[in-house]
């Protein structure tokens, strides 16, 4: 598709959050190890993906939209291949600081013929010095033209109470919607949200109850809207998703039969699809649909990784 035809393409999200670099990395098993019972990987390829709210702002840009991508990494190797294969989507990554002393969030999948043997995961849990804080609500604010923030919280110490009060002030005064891809630990950070998209699993912990029953994923979204109050939509991995607009009925969206490769990631994709949708003109309705259609489209892809417009389905 020409990019003057795509539909997104004048819409900008920034996407702040816990950036990732995954690392995937390719065998063949034949055999065990003298040394320990544990299979012999012999490395075929090495491919490197960007993860966490780094995949988010991934999809926002393949899918078509302006994405800029706001967060934290070391000054270590795998930033540097974070950002050079994040501009390879088209991510503007100068809200991307890195911190002298601090390690890059990575993940490393080592695959022997296609099926997982093993991860490995480096990360420092470490909360943001406030100096650092206030350089990232600086740059964000720097940024002019925004849509919407998508804050995609992974929990590994970027999004804090002050950091979300510095973006809901922010973005309130500028009117800039909020999106949010939640953890449960945080809710209480996150009203004045203008979406929250939590998965089946986040949902359940953030309500208190499994989400077992279809009655359940109704009340579910309707406290979750109520106590939040945003709109929230309930993704629920091969079920689809279900959204809860304000002052509307639940709206169930099943996802079309096809075959699954992989579904992590699909949530990043989800929520990139959402967002850009909304702000470039669709329903909220219409959003939802999408996206659900663009994260199915992802399940059928190996690994982490975004999805582009031309691949989903009218
Ligand atoms: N097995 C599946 N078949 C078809 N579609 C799927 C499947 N799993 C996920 N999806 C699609 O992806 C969306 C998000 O999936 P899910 O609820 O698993 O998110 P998630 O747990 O946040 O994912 P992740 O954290 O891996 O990014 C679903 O709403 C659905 O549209
Ligand atoms: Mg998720």
């Amino acid at each position: 598709m020409h990019k003057l035809q795509n539909p997104f393409s004048k819409t900008s999200i920034a996407v702040i959050g816990d950036v990732m670099l995954d690392k995937y990395i390719f065998g063949e098993v034949e055999r065990i190890s003298p040394e320990a019972p544990v299979p012999i990987t012999l490395v075929t390829g090495e491919k490197f993906v960007p993860g966490g709210a780094a995949n988010t702002a991934a999809n926002v840009a393949t899918l078509g939209g302006r994405a800029l991508l706001f967060g934290l990494t070391g000054a270590d190797e795998a930033k540097d291949v974070l950002v050079n294969e994040s501009k390879k989507f088209g991510i503007n990554v100068r809200g991307l600081r890195s911190i002298e002393g601090r390690r890059t969030t990575q993940k490393i999948r080592v695959l022997g013929q296609s099926q997982q043997l093993l991860r490995i995961d480096y990360e420092e849990l470490k909360a943001l010095e406030v100096v650092e804080q206030n350089n990232l609500v600086q740059d964000l604010k720097a940024a002019t033209s925004l849509n919407a923030v998508l804050v995609s919280d992974y929990a590994k110490g970027l999004i804090s109470e002050n950091l979300m009060k510095h973006i809901f002030e922010h973005c309130h005064k500028n009117n800039i919607l909020v999106f949010i891809d939640p953890k449960p630990d945080h809710q209480a950070w996150y009203r004045g949200a203008f979406m929250i998209t939590p998965n089946r699993k986040e949902a359940e912990a953030m309500v208190g109850y499994k989400l077992s029953s279809h009655e359940n994923v109704l009340k579910a979204g309707k406290q979750l809207q109520a106590n939040l109050g945003a709109h929230i939509l309930i993704t629920l991995g091969d079920k689809g998703m279900c959204l809860f607009e304000k002052n509307q009925e639940a709206l169930v969206i099943q996802t079309e039969a096809r075959e699954v490769y992989d579904v992590s990631g699909a949530g990043d994709t989800a929520v990139a699809a959402l967002c850009l949708g909304y702000c470039s003109g669709m329903s909220l309705r219409e959003s939802a649909v999408f996206a659900n259609k663009a994260a199915g489209i992802k399940v059928g892809k190996l690994g982490t990784a975004p999805v582009r417009l031309e691949e989903i389905p009218a």
